[in-house]
C-alpha cells in the first residue's frame, strides 16, 4: 500500500506585480510559475535551487499565507479555492505549519518557552491550562529540552536549541504538514545533524509529510526521499534522492552537484559550471530561461519553453536531454 497523499499542487503560479521605480521598468515578477507535485505522509520532499527561485514562495502558498495567481493546491483532499468558510480555512491552516531559517526573529523574545509553545494551543484548543502545561512539557521532551528549561526566555538557549524549540511550536497542533524553509542553514555544521536528526525521528514517530527547502545539496541527500530543482520559478528537474545525486539529467541539476562536494563518488566528477548571473525574474529570458547559462543551448532552448518530460530517469524540463544532445 502507498503512503497517504496529505498534499497535492498542480502547476502552482504565484506571480507579483511590482511598480517601477526611477531605474526600473515595472512590470509581472513570475516567482513561481508552475510546480506540480505531491507530498506523502513519512516522506520529505526536497525543494532546491539558487537564491530567488521562489522556494519561500512556494512555501508561503503551501502555509496558505498567499493565494496562488494560478493552479491548484489539494490539502488532505479538500481544494484550497473552495474552502470558503472560516472552520475550513482554520481546520487547513492547521495541517500546515512552518519552521523558518531563523529561530530567533520567529520566537518572540518577551516569551518563555512555555507560553512560546503553549499559545498555539490556547489559540486553537479548548485545553485547561493544565492540560496545556502537560502537552508543552510532553512537547518539549520529544524534541529534547529539558523541562527546567520550560521558564526561559529565547536569549537563553543556543541556535540549535532555538530550533528544536520552533520546531516544538511547529508540531503542537498536531500537523500533518510541515514545511522547513532552510531550517538549518543558519546553525553550525555539527548542530546542523543534529537538528536533521531530531527531524528524522520525529517524523517517523508523527508520520510528518515534510517540505525541506534548502540550497545546500549537501543536506538535502540525507534527509529527501524526493527532490524538485527549482530555476527562476519553474521545476526542471523531478525524481526521487537516488535519480538525482546518482543520475542527474538537466545541465542545471548536473551544474549544481558539480558544486557540491558530496556528489556520487561513484559518478564520474563532471565540471559543469554555472555562466553568468542569475536572470532578473522581473525579465526572465525567451525560450529555456536557463538557456544562457546552459552549455547545451542552442537555436530551439532560445525559442521554446521545454516541459517537464519523463526520461530513463527523473522528469526533466530540456530540449537537449530530449535530443540526446547532453
Ligand atoms: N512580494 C513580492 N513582490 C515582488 N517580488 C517578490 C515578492 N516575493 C518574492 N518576490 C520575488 O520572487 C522571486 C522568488 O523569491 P523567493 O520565493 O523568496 O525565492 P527563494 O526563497 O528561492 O530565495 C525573487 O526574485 C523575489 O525577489
Ligand atoms: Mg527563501
Amino acid at each position: 500500500m502507498g503512503a497517504e497523499t496529505v498534499l497535492k499542487a498542480d502547476n502552482l503560479k504565484r506571480y507579483y506585480d511590482v511598480k517601477g521605480g526611477m531605474f526600473s521598468k515595472g512590470g509581472t515578477v513570475k516567482a513561481l510559475d508552475g510546480a506540480t507535485f505531491q507530498l506523502e505522509a513519512g516522506k520529505t520532499l526536497a525543494v532546491v535551487g539558487e537564491s530567488g527561485c521562489g522556494k519561500s514562495t512556494l512555501a508561503r502558498l503551501v502555509t496558505l499565507i498567499e493565494k496562488p495567481t494560478e493552479g491548484e493546491l489539494i490539502l488532505g483532499g479538500m481544494d484550497i479555492a473552495s474552502a470558503h468558510s472560516k472552520e475550513d480555512m482554520i481546520t487547513l491552516r492547521q495541517m500546515v505549519q512552518i519552521v523558518f531559517q531563523d529561530p530567533y526573529g520567529s520566537l518572540n523574545p518577551r516569551q518563555k518557552i512555555s507560553d512560546i509553545l503553549a499559545e498555539p494551543l490556547k489559540i486553537n484548543t479548548k485545553m485547561s491550562a493544565s492540560e496545556r502545561r502537560e502537552a508543552v512539557l510532553s512537547m518539549m521532551s520529544r524534541v529534547g529540552l529539558r523541562p527546567e528549561q520550560a521558564d526561559r526566555y529565547p536569549h537563553m538557549f543556543s541556535g540549535g536549541q532555538r530550533q528544536r524549540i520552533a520546531v516544538a511550536r511547529a508540531l503542537m497542533l498536531r500537523p500533518k504538514i510541515v514545511i522547513l524553509d532552510e531550517p538549518v542553514s543558519a546553525l553550525d555544521v555539527s548542530i546542523q545533524a543534529q537538528v536533521l536528526n531530531l527531524l528524522t525521528d520525529l517524523q517517523e514517530e508523527m508520520d510528518l509529510a515534510y517540505l525541506f527547502i534548502s540550497h545546500d545539496l549537501s543536506v538535502v541527500k540525507h534527509i529527501a526521499d524526493d527532490v524538485l530543482v527549482m530555476y527562476l520559478g519553474q521545476p526542471v528537474e523531478h525524481g526521487t534522492r537516488d535519480e538525482i545525486f546518482s543520475n542527474p539529467q538537466h545541465p542545471y541539476t548536473r551544474a549544481l552537484l558539480s558544486a557540491t562536494p558530496v556528489a556520487d563518488p561513484n559518478r564520474k566528477k563532471e565540471r559543469i559550471k554555472l555562466v553568468g548571473e542569475l536572470p532578473s525574474p522581473l525579465n526572465p529570458p525567451s525560450g529555456c530561461s536557463f538557456h544562457p547559462r546552459c552549455p547545451l543551448a542552442n537555436d530551439r532552448c532560445k525559442a521554446e519553453r521545454p516541459v517537464l518530460s519523463p526520461t530513463s530517469s527523473a522528469q526533466v524540463s530540456c530540449h537537449a536531454v530530449e535530443e540526446g544532445r547532453s
